[in-house]
């Protein structure tokens, strides 16, 4: 049996800055650097390039790449969903159906649009929407559906597509982590009423910082979201600026620095999917020999982005029957750290635990819960099992596995993985004694210091 890292073994996985062409993020090329000194040399900064710019070419790419008669392109993907919103106009007080296992960065931006969120309890196999749990969490005043595709696996949106018919209800699309992913063949964007995305650097599309897309067929929402981008006003090629705000907005608009990185490495995101697919679907299917990892799988009316890698860990399919599930996924996960391996959390608390929900501050003075005929909403994380779960029994890989050239780094990441299973006994005597908090106390613990 191999010395674990952590007990002073060599570690499998070489130091980040030996890795670095295996792992960086995002991958710059020169064509990347060339389009964006493009922008520099034909000055044409700003977003309101009238078709002849790189922010039109980017909002008229990714339409035709998602399939939708309609895009824009705005500051971050936030602003791309508080726009969406923004465009449906819902009544200030209605809720919105939201994962709450997800990025708080789903909910904000319906609390900004005065909105209730109602938090569902999530799939424990893709991490998305529980349709039964949505089902369920339907008042008379539920008004739209936030689908998130977590961590790159399409939500299953046949199901939530007909709760949205049966009651009526907008369905917008979170796809900001699910670039390229399909849904019965279609890309994912391009099948709720309207859609958002990121370009983060971190995302699987990035740009060189922050940018979001708004998709949409809508003729109607995409207006809305154009307006709302630039202050109310309208503005037209060969038309003189009138200043006059049609509605109240703010500016959200995104550089043509950004939207030029972010095309430029368009071209290459079906090269990039297809080979972050072959490197992560050959180091998944070795860590699935591992009796009690449970890796992320995509239903066969789906296919996966490949986002954030979220493998579940069971000590009792380890054969560790008498470990629980939380203390073996923490020694788990440090004897992996000390490979070199990076298995890390993503999020430590399921929404309704942030404290910006559990104790009704939002937007402070108790907005948007205090509006007249918004309900009063008791937000527990207990309340919602699977997200806790998940978060208690799971590692996820971030961002190493994104590069193309990834295969021998995850390569090596899986032989960590065996080196550790071949030293589950030890590990379980640690975890049998191990002083544990959940990630969700510890958190609340660490808020209070
Ligand atoms: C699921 C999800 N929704 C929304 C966002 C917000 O996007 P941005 O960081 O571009 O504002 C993110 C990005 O981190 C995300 O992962």
């Amino acid at each position: 049996m191999t010395k674990l890292a952590m007990f002073g073994g060599a570690r499998t996985v070489g130091p980040p800055k030996t890795l670095k062409a295996g792992i960086g993020w995002p991958v710059v090329t020169p064509e990347d650097e060339a389009a964006v000194a493009g922008v520099l040399s034909a000055g044409l900064f700003t977003s309101n390039d009238a078709g002849r710019g790189e922010v039109s070419w980017l909002q008229r790419d990714w339409a035709g790449y998602v399939g939708t008669r309609h895009c824009a392109a705005v500051v971050n993907g936030t602003a791309a969903l508080e726009l969406a919103l923004a465009a449906l106009d819902l009544e200030p007080g209605s809720e919105v159906l939201v994962p709450s296992l997800t990025f708080i960065g789903s909910a904000v931006p319906v609390v900004q649009r005065l909105l209730v969120p109602v938090f569902v309890d999530v799939d424990p196999v893709t991490f998305t929407m529980d349709p039964d749990a949505a089902a369920a969490a339907i008042t008379p005043r539920t008004r739209a559906i936030m689908a998130v595709h977590l961590h790159g696996v399409p939500c299953d949106l046949t199901r939530l597509r007909d709760l949205a018919e049966r009651y009526n209800l907008r369905l917008i699309e979170d796809a900001a982590q699910a670039h390229g992913a399909t849904h019965l063949g279609r890309r994912v964007g391009s099948i709720g009423d309207i859609n958002a995305s990121s370009l983060n650097v971190t995302k699987n599309l990035p740009t060189c910082g922050e940018g979001g897309l708004v998709t949409t067929d809508s003729d109607e929402l995409h207006e809305q979201v154009v307006l709302r981008r630039q202050f109310g006003e309208s503005l037209e090629a060969g038309r003189e600026r009138d200043y006059l705000s049609r509605v109240l907005a703010g500016n959200l608009k995104l550089s043509a620095v950004q939207a030029a990185f972010a095309r430029s490495q368009l071209e290459r995101l079906p090269e990039y999917d297809a080979a972050r697919a072959r490197n992560v679907e050959a180091f998944l299917a070795r860590l699935a020999q591992l009796p009690g990892v449970v890796v992320p799988t995509c239903p066969p009316d789906r296919t996966h982005a490949w986002h954030i890698l979220r493998m579940r860990l069971d000590p009792v399919a380890a054969g560790l029957g008498d470990v629980p599930a939380g203390p073996f996924r923490a020694v788990v996960q440090r004897a992996l750290r000390a490979e070199g391996v990076p298995a890390q959390p993503y999020q430590i608390v399921p929404l309704p635990g942030q404290r910006a929900f559990r104790d009704l501050i939002g937007l402070g003075g108790g907005y948007p819960w205090r509006l007249p005929g918004a309900r009063h909403v008791d937000y527990r994380a207990e309340d919602h099992p699977t997200a806790l779960a998940v978060i208690e029994d799971s590692v996820t890989i971030q961002r190493w596995h994104l590069n193309p050239a990834a295969g021998p780094v995850l390569d090596a990441c899986a032989n960590a993985f065996a080196k550790v299973w071949e030293n589950l006994d030890t590990l379980a005597g640690l975890a049998r004694s191990l002083d544990y908090r959940a990630p969700w106390h510890a958190a609340e613990a660490e808020l209070a210091a």
